[in-house]
């Protein structure tokens, strides 16, 4: 069973309503034995359940309410102790790192059969294990699988504030003048285990005698790659260097102070992601990766090709970890580039690999759907016709953008963003010849003339000249020209689901595309951090604004 909204709720408040909702099985996935079973005693004594822990190589202990350890070292012999505790007084058994011993068949009926004889007593059982590894027999029915959360602000703040007493006295000092110097070291060790929090800020502390944040930043740009699937994205990209877009960019810039406590004090609900489709290369990736500095957030890419790179059955276990750091990380931005590459195979996964990529699939949009964290999701698409129908459907995305080539007015802004990045003032070049050369290019294929032609000027000794530009541009052919059907089919598609990303290409020139720049518009309200209030939406809301859709009723798992 793969339940990612058990996630929302704190770990240990979830698990308290399994026992009291009488489930008698409860997997746990965490890789920090301690801090659960720390936590799960509170709850124990707090509700005066005894609380027994067995390990292979200690047998039973007792650590809250009771006493008498057992020696009791045979897994299945330990579930016998199990069987006999009192079945009336209330008790949760934590057996560790019990998943080996789920490939025995004699193991796994007794379980089954414990499971349904618990029900009835006050006793739970809780297995906990770094990994998720269930026999499908049980997985359906018998067991509640909660993933437990990584260190919430409060408790990393709290390792934080532990190692301040061995701290120079200057450092100590910096603390106490600098109310958010300590949650700056804080949100940049969010996403990182209490362990590997505390190592990094020991670490920290001996090399520089302080909490560095570049030293916990590195840290866990390191941990989140070693996840291998999400990959933490520095970015270069901003804002002013995408050309046209001007609704898509109009939205995001609206939503730029969307994650403040001061916006959900407004009644704003949390943004919940976009998804651009479009034609390939018209700077989709390019939006995705500007955002994160836009708003000021990390941005975390997520190769979904990998999450399925293991061996099947880790997969479900590939996709929890992402959505753990994620929200851990959060305020955050995950980008998913070309998300139908991933989830493509969703409709035949069934006869393919035994349904690990729908179900994959279907805890991914649930948790887009239901979730209450500040993680905002970028998706971008190439190809419509591979994206499973079920991601499309209302509630999932904010909004759908659909990406059309660009626009006269479009490829001039497009244009002069790349001679500029060249360092030659556009000013010089004459831009209508050019924008009157290239109907149906894309901005990735004008880019590429313009390094195409700064090659060609450099090699014949000029400079790079209207001409040349010219030259290198001719000699593209656009993929416009060799996918004419394919863009046809997907623009037909898009007039009925999605927004279009840019007014200008739908022929509404006058109103965004017109004289000023965007950047004119927004380049000052982004530079002075204002509320960028007051700037009117580029487009038709043909898609309507879906934020009043976003409070979706929060669905009881028990
Ligand atoms: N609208 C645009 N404005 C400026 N540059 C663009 C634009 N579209 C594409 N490019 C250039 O082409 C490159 C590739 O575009 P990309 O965003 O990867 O396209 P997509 O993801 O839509 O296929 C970008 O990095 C950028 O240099
Ligand atoms: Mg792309």
């Amino acid at each position: 069973m793969l339940d990612l909204q058990q996630i929302r709720k704190s770990s240990r408040d979830e698990v308290g309503d399994l026992i009291r909702a009488r489930y008698p099985l409860i997997y746990v996935v965490s890789h920090e034995e301690v801090r659960v079973e720390q936590s799960l005693k509170r709850l124990c004594i707090e509700r005066e359940m005894r609380m027994e822990v067995w390990s292979i190589t200690q047998g039973f202990r007792v650590l809250a309410n009771g006493s008498g350890d057992r020696d009791v070292k045979d897994p299945m012999k330990s579930l016998d102790h199990v069987q006999r505790g009192e079945a009336d007084q209330k008790a949760i058994y934590v057996l560790r790192d019990f998943h080996p011993f789920l490939k025995e068949p004699s193991i796994v009926r007794k379980l089954r059969d414990l499971a349904t004889e618990l029900r009835s007593t006050r006793k739970s059982l809780l297995l906990l294990s770094p990994v998720q590894k269930l026999p499908p027999e049980m997985e359906k029915s018998v067991a509640a699988v909660v993933d437990w959360e990584l260190p919430t602000r409060r408790e990393i703040e709290k390792i934080a504030r532990s190692l301040i007493p061995q701290a120079p006295p200057a450092t100590q000092e910096q603390i106490r003048t600098d109310p958010t110097f300590i949650e700056r070291v804080v949100e940049a060790a969010l996403g990182l285990t209490a362990v590997e929090a505390e190592n990094v800020f020991a670490k920290s502390m001996v090399r520089t005698h302080t909490f560095d944040l570049e030293t916990i930043l590195g840290e866990k740009k390191q941990i989140i790659r070693k996840s291998g699937m999400l990959e933490y994205y520095e970015h270069r990209e901003e804002f002013s260097d995408i050309g046209g877009l001007e609704v898509i960019k109009d939205w995001l810039v609206k939503r730029r102070h969307a994650f403040s406590s001061r916006a959900r004090t407004f009644g704003l609900p949390l943004p919940k992601g976009i998804l651009l489709i479009g034609v390939p290369g018209t700077g989709k990736s390019l939006t995705a990766k500007a955002v994160g500095a836009l708003w000021e957030m990390p941005l975390l890419r997520l190769d979904v090709g990998k999450i399925f790179a293991g061996l099947v059955g880790s997969s479900e276990e590939n996709i929890r970890t992402v959505i753990r750091t994620a929200e851990a990380v959060a305020p955050a931005v995950l980008w998913i580039d070309e998300i139908e590459k991933g989830f493509s195979g969703t409709r035949s996964s069934g006869a393919t690999d035994g349904g690990t990529t729908s179900r994959v699939f279907g805890s991914f949009i649930t948790w887009l759907q239901e979730k209450e964290s500040p993680v905002f999701v970028i998706a971008t698409a190439n190809d419509v016709s591979a994206l499973p129908p079920e991601l499309l459907r209302k509630g999932r995305f904010d909004e759908i953008f659909f990406c059309d080539l660009p626009s006269g007015e479009e490829r001039r802004q497009i244009l002069d963003i790349h001679i500029r990045k060249k360092q030659r003032d556009p000013s010089k070049f004459d831009l209508d010849k050019m924008i009157a050369a290239t109907p149906e290019y894309s901005g990735a294929e004008i880019e590429q003339a313009v390094i195409a032609a700064l090659y060609d000027a450099f090699d014949s000794g000029d400079d790079l000249s209207t001409d040349g530009l010219l030259n290198s541009l001719a000699e593209i052919v656009p993929l416009a020209v060799t996918m004419r059907e394919r863009i046809e089919g997907m623009r037909e598609w898009a007039r009925t689901r999605a927004r279009l990303a840019s007014a200008s290409s739908k022929g509404q020139s006058a109103a965004t595309a017109g004289k000023k720049s965007w950047l004119a518009r927004h380049g000052a309200s982004i530079a002075g951090g204002d509320d960028g209030n007051g700037h009117s939406d580029g487009g038709g809301k043909s898609n309507g604004e879906s934020e009043a859709n976003s409070g979706n009723p929060r669905k009881l798992e028990l």
